[in-house]
């Protein structure tokens, strides 16, 4: 991307991008992914560089980014707070400064939304948001691709959210408001899901109900999420106790559609937030999930590069 190239985007938030450019970007996986697996060479991002700064842990994120830019041609520079300046405390707007004058895009990893914010609006390349405390659209990108993949369009049908009101559900909230489905969340007093902080437009799509199984009667989809969330490990104790009725299990799922699917970002904590036998059963499509992270990220890197192919 040229400096001062006036259509260059990020992707901060789910509605960053409109329902017809989701629409384009779902196809548009569905051929890099079957071309992938076909074995077939699509080279389009050589001598393009990606730069990932992770302030988090993270397995998924940087494998699918990492092995997605190389992949596509590319190459990538692996950061973190540790062994950068950011620990140091050099200004988030310095750093964006200067890496965005030396790589074609950037994802970042990192605790508030305001941080990414500050560092794009210093970008001279397209940011993506690889997970803040309030959202994570690359991971509900995927969870909706593989939706698609089993069961076609979310548009019309019901998900489920059992959990804590966090990023997760935060960006499944922005999700349902731009695709036109309705989430059903149900969390424990003290971790609802806040419509100010989802910044969605029309909380119309959003149902909320106090008990987990009701929120997943006729639910297409149940998903849930860890109960504490990098960043607030300190809440750990306090929230196990708080979250104990809302594991998803089978009972849960029994109250859903016969057909519904099973999803978790992952890591997931058996025991936990989720029962064995739910995660590991036939409903349960965390593995195509994972997977499908790497693809949809490619068709976003190359959508936010090369724009639309075809
Ligand atoms: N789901 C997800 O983002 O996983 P990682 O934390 O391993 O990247
Ligand atoms: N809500 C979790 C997601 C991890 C991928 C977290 O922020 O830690």
């Amino acid at each position: 991307m040229k400096p001062g190239q006036s259509l260059m985007k990020h992707y901060l938030q789910f509605r960053d991008f409109r329902a017809e450019e989701y629409a384009y970007l779902f196809e548009r996986t569905a051929t890099i992914k079957r071309r992938f697996k076909n074995y077939e060479k699509y080279t389009p991002l050589s001598d393009r560089t990606l730069a990932m700064i992770f302030e988090k842990a993270s397995t998924r994120t940087r494998v699918s980014f990492e092995a997605g830019m190389y992949q596509m041609g590319g190459s990538v520079v692996h950061l973190t707070t540790g062994d950068s300046q950011l620990g140091r405390a050099e200004p988030i707007e310095d750093t964006a400064r200067v890496i965005s004058r030396m790589v074609d895009v950037v994802m970042i990893r990192t605790y508030e939304q305001t941080k990414l914010e500050r560092f794009a609006a210093h970008s001279r390349v397209p940011v993506i948001n690889g997970l803040t405390n309030e959202y994570h659209p690359c991971q509900v990108l995927a969870d909706i691709f593989t939706f698609i993949e089993h069961r076609g369009s979310l548009a019309g049908k019901v998900v489920a959210w059992v959990g804590d009101g966090n990023n997760m559900a935060n960006t499944w909230l922005q999700a349902a408001d731009v695709l036109g489905f309705t989430l059903h969340v149900s969390t424990p007093r003290g971790y609802e899901i806040d419509p100010a902080t989802a910044d969605v437009r029309d909380a119309g799509c959003l149902k909320v109900f106090r008990h987990p199984r009701d929120a997943c009667v006729g639910a297409h989809l149940v998903t849930t999420d860890v109960w504490t969330s990098m960043g607030w490990e300190a809440e750990n104790e306090a929230r196990l106790k708080a979250f104990a009725e809302w594991q998803v299990d089978r009972p849960m799922m029994a109250a859903a559609q016969p057909d519904a699917l099973f999803m978790h970002c992952l890591p997931a904590h058996r025991g936990e937030e989720v029962e064995a036998e739910v995660i590991d059963g036939p409903q349960s499509v965390v593995w195509d999930e994972a997977e499908n992270r790497l693809h949809v990220q490619k068709a976003l890197i190359e959508y936010l590069l090369l724009g639309r192919i075809g």
